[in-house]
């Protein structure tokens, strides 16, 4: 099996547009209602709006291929931080899916390496996430990947204020 990971550009807004609706669908419908999720879906999700952020300076949007097929992607932000993400020069962590068939194949390592490099590339010296207090498999992926615990912030989904984890890292 072999792992690619390579930078994401305008034309890859279709399919990618359909990827990260359909895994953010398996990752959250069976803990949302079905208004939320729409809702939540509507306004974050489509072919248009994906173009818009594959074309934002200030975002870097990855993809992982295994043997040439997409299996997940990631995509980083410049922005601020909240204050208790106290590192300097913070990135976040947007976004950080793996499709099903790949959870613990180390897709989501290839990918989270590529990550911090990228980061460490623009210029960050930290990265950041919010993840949402019950994802506990993504927990656990993220300590194993250096990230610790530094707060907590609100996640609105669809009219549902649920409360995320802030986790962090150093890049130095
Ligand atoms: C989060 C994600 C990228 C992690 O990738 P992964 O390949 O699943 O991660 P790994 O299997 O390497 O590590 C997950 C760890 O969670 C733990 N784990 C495994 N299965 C679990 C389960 N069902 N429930 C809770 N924890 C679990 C284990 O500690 C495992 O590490 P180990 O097997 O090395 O001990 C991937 O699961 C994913 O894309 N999930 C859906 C999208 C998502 O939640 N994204 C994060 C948004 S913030």
């Amino acid at each position: 099996m072999s792992v690619v990971v390579r930078p994401a550009g305008a034309h890859d807004a279709p399919w990618l547009a359909a990827l990260a609706e359909r895994t953010f669908r398996e990752t959250y419908s069976a803990y949302n209602t079905p208004d939320d999720m729409e809702r939540y879906v509507a306004e974050h999700f489509g072919v248009a709006r994906q173009e818009t952020e594959l074309r934002d300076p200030r975002r870097v949007t990855l993809v992982a291929e295994v043997d040439g097929q997409a299996a997940g992607y990631a995509q980083l932000g410049r922005g601020d931080a909240p204050a208790c993400v106290a590192g300097p020069a913070p990135m976040e962590v947007l976004r950080f899916y793996v499709d099903r068939p790949w959870h613990g194949r180390g897709v989501a390592q290839t990918l989270m390496a590529a990550a911090v490099e990228a980061a460490r590339t623009g210029g960050a010296r930290t990265l950041w996430l919010g993840v949402w207090e019950q994802n506990t498999r993504a927990i656990a992926f993220y300590r194993k990947c250096a990230f610790g615990d530094v707060g907590t912030q609100i996640f609105v989904l669809g009219t549902d204020h649920q409360q995320d984890r802030v986790l962090a890292r150093p890049l130095d």
